[in-house]
């Protein structure tokens, strides 16, 4: 039996990347799984119901305040439960990368828009379906940029750290209500969507990084699932308000 057998997830930004794999590891410990994204998710629904699973598409802009209840609602009429938010929808693969006193305050908006605002609103449209089980479980995706900065995308790190305060007032506010709140923070993670940004300058700058690690090497989306996982069932129902770092042994602390 799955670890999350019975349980309804939802995963923002989980028609690519990382997010898809949230979505076809948490499919697979048995979970019913919501792709949210404003990209077409079909094709996740796809793969997790030839597998055997359920899920649903619901198309979703995580800026966008009706959108996030449309995605609880629906979620919730649809299968009668929600247990789990991933809120991974988040803008890092696209944005040009240049100095902080270059950055545009266009740039900083979209990032906090998505990064900040939609985590936020994830959370505000299924903490009142979570409450009707008296449980829930969100898992918010920070990075390691929180910590180590990144150089080029300040506006990221910012976005980041403001996920780790999220989650640490959220946890607070909400664990009365059995609504336990952490988050991962990855490190670098390669994927098919980064790949057509990839510059030899990037690949200069992650070959670096990669080795700077104590397991010499950065991560797959296979490397940070297992966490997800953990987060969302209920092994780590003690857990709240945590941000866990999965880098490699990048950041030691
Ligand atoms: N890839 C990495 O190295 C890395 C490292 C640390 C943290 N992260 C974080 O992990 C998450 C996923 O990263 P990724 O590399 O898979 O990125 P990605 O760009 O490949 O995927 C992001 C997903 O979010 C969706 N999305 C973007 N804006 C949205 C919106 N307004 N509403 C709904 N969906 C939206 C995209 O359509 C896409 O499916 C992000 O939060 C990112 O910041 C990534």
């Amino acid at each position: 039996m799955g670890q999350l057998e019975g349980k309804v997830a939802i995963v923002t930004g989980g028609a690519l990347g990382i997010g898809a794999a949230y979505c076809k590891r948490l499919a697979e410990e048995g979970a019913k799984v919501v792709v949210a994204d404003i990209e077409d998710g079909n094709s996740v629904v796809g793969v997790i119901e030839q597998a055997g699973g359920r899920a649903l598409f619901i198309e979703t802009d995580v800026t966008s305040e009706p959108d996030n209840k449309n995605m609880a609602s629906k979620t919730f009429q649809t299968f009668g439960r929600l247990d789990i938010l991933v809120a991974n929808a988040g803008l890092y693969t696209h944005l040009k990368r240049h100095p902080s006193v270059e950055e545009t305050v266009q740039e900083w908006d979209d990032v906090y828009n998505v990064n900040v605002k939609g985590v936020w609103l994830g959370a505000k449209a299924c903490i009142p379906e979570m409450k009707k089980n008296g449980y829930g479980k969100i898992v918010n995706i920070a990075s390691t940029a929180a910590f180590q900065g990144t150089p080029g995308i300040t506006r990221y790190a910012a976005s980041k750290a403001a996920v780790v305060g999220i989650t640490r007032s959220m946890a607070r506010e909400y664990g009365d209500d059995g609504i336990r709140i952490n988050a991962i923070a990855p490190g670098p993670i390669e994927t098919e969507t980064g790949k057509p940004y990839e510059t030899e300058e990037s690949l200069k700058r992650r070959l670096v990084s990669g080795k700077k690690r104590a397991l010499g090497r950065n991560g797959l989306p296979s490397d940070v699932v297992g966490l997800c996982v953990f987060l969302s069932s209920e092994k780590s129902d003690f857990m709240s308000g945590q941000t866990v770092v999965v880098d490699g042994g990048g950041t030691l602390w």
